[in-house]
């Protein structure tokens, strides 16, 4: 019922407010100040971070480690990280800012619209490489101004262009922040996000997954603004996104995905992730360096850490995903031996499946390697019995030669 609350409104009036942060450091003074402050700030925390190089570089390494369990795949509910073949992400917290201060201070201003896979540092799409090396990426170009059921478009024309695309498994990652949707009751985030699901729904119905990161509340951004002046500023143009993209029409958005958009071929799994997201801490005060130069967007750091910590909650059940991200490092996850599988709410629930017992193909050279040992072995041990008894008749035969043997005393007799 509540999804007809929102009619579908494919026509999106443009809200991109033409916010240029050049014009502002051009005009005002003392915004120019504390912008260079907060880049200088991220630049030296960027530098301090001596711990990001080992974890970030031992990341895909340790998921390498990973055991693998062989099961059938019978739908959404017992989908493994090596079965998604296709892989997608979009909205503006899957971009991130380069980071260059000799660049930021002659005002050359990057565009912030750098997508994951383009970083050097661990994304979504390298970690589920690690499990399939044949992963197809949809990388599509997209204005900085997209809305999000106009990427979610242009990813489905990409994937149906794939041959075999719907026995495929495609995974699709939504990643809205506060930029993304407008600032009205229709436009908002978790509505753009619907209606992009609706329409993955009616053009990739099968074999297809999507991850949301549930972007309502201030969270991080609310952290920004208080942790420094300029992000105050930055961020203030995006308030009243901010006021639309309530934590009730996400609960929504939530009903109605349960209600229609979870079956075994296709599901929703909204992540909690950022409920109560803040900025990592420092003796200091707060973490600037997991933000771009426009506090609205991630730095390349920032974005990993965020890929990781999706990655940890989408193979965590339900009852136990974090909602209260922090851009910090954690140890990479494996999926859970007990329900080695991305976790939807039937599989939190309960986690029903058996393992493929390994087919005598694959068993063959290892019953081999047993029959072999096993036989030298055997031959060995006849081996070491027939010297030992050689031995001992050596050693009777010469006990003989030298007591009152038969041949000897015929020797004698002969001799005599
Ligand atoms: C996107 O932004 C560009 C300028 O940056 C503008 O020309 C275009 O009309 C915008 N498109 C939408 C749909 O907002
Ligand atoms: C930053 O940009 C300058 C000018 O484009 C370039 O010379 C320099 O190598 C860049 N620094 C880094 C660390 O990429
Ligand atoms: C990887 O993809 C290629 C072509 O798309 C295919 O021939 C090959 O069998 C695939 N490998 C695996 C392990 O699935
Ligand atoms: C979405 O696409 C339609 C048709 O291609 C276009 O007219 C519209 O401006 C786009 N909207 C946005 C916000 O990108
Ligand atoms: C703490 O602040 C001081 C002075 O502003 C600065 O020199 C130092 O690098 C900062 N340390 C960290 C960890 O940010």
């Amino acid at each position: 019922m509540l999804f007809f609350l929102f009619p579908l409104l494919f026509f999106v009036i443009s809200a991109e407010i033409a916010f240029r942060i050049n014009e502002k450091l051009s005009t005002d003074p003392q915004f120019y100040e504390e912008w260079k402050d907060l880049i200088s700030i991220q630049d030296r925390q960027m530098g301090d971070h001596s711990e990001d190089l080992f974890h970030f570089s031992s990341l895909l390494h340790q998921l390498k480690s990973c055991p693998s369990v062989r099961t059938l795949s019978d739908g959404v509910n017992s989908l493994r990280v090596e079965d998604v073949a296709i892989y997608a992400d979009l909205g503006h917290l899957s971009t991130y800012c380069t980071h260059n201060l000799t660049r930021l201070n002659n005002g050359d201003l990057d565009s912030c619209g750098h997508h994951s896979s383009s970083s050097s540092l661990p994304t979504l799409d390298k970690m589920f490489r690690v499990f399939n090396s044949n992963l197809t990426l949809i990388n599509v170009h997209r204005s900085h101004n997209e809305s999000f059921v106009n990427q979610t478009k242009a990813i489905t024309a990409r994937i149906k262009e794939i041959p075999g695309n719907e026995d495929k498994w495609k995974m699709i990652v939504m990643l809205p922040n506060i930029q993304d949707g407008e600032a009205s009751e229709t436009g908002q985030a978790a509505i753009e996000v619907l209606q992009a699901i609706e329409y993955l729904n009616d053009n990739l119905p099968r074999n297809t997954f999507i991850l949301v990161l549930k972007s309502s509340g201030k969270g991080i951004w609310r952290d920004a603004s208080h942790a420094h002046s300029a992000c105050l500023t930055l961020l203030d143009r995006w308030k009243k996104f901010v006021d639309y993209n309530s934590e009730e029409v996400w609960d929504q958005v939530k009903i109605i995905v349960e209600k229609n958009f979870q079956n075994q071929q296709f599901t929703v799994e909204i992540l909690p992730l950022l409920n109560e997201g803040a900025l990592a801490q420092l003796p200091n005060g707060s973490d600037l360096s997991s933000l771009g130069f426009d506090c609205a967007h991630w730095s390349e750091r920032g974005l990993s850490l965020l890929h990781g910590a999706i990655w940890t909650s989408m193979l965590t059940s339900l009852s136990m995903r974090s909602k209260e991200y922090r851009p910090l490092h954690s140890t990479p996850k494996c999926p859970e031996p007990r329900c080695p599988f991305i976790r939807t709410s039937a599989n939190s629930a309960v986690c029903l499946w058996s393992k493929i017992e390994e087919d005598p193909f694959t068993l063959a050279p290892q019953f081999i390697a047993v029959a072999i040992l096993s036989v030298s072995a055997l031959l060995c041990f006849i081996l070491v019995i027939f010297l030992c008894l050689r031995k001992d008749k050596g050693q009777l035969k010469k006990e003989k030669a030298f007591g009152s043997n038969f041949s000897s005393i015929k020797f004698i007799d002969d001799d005599a």
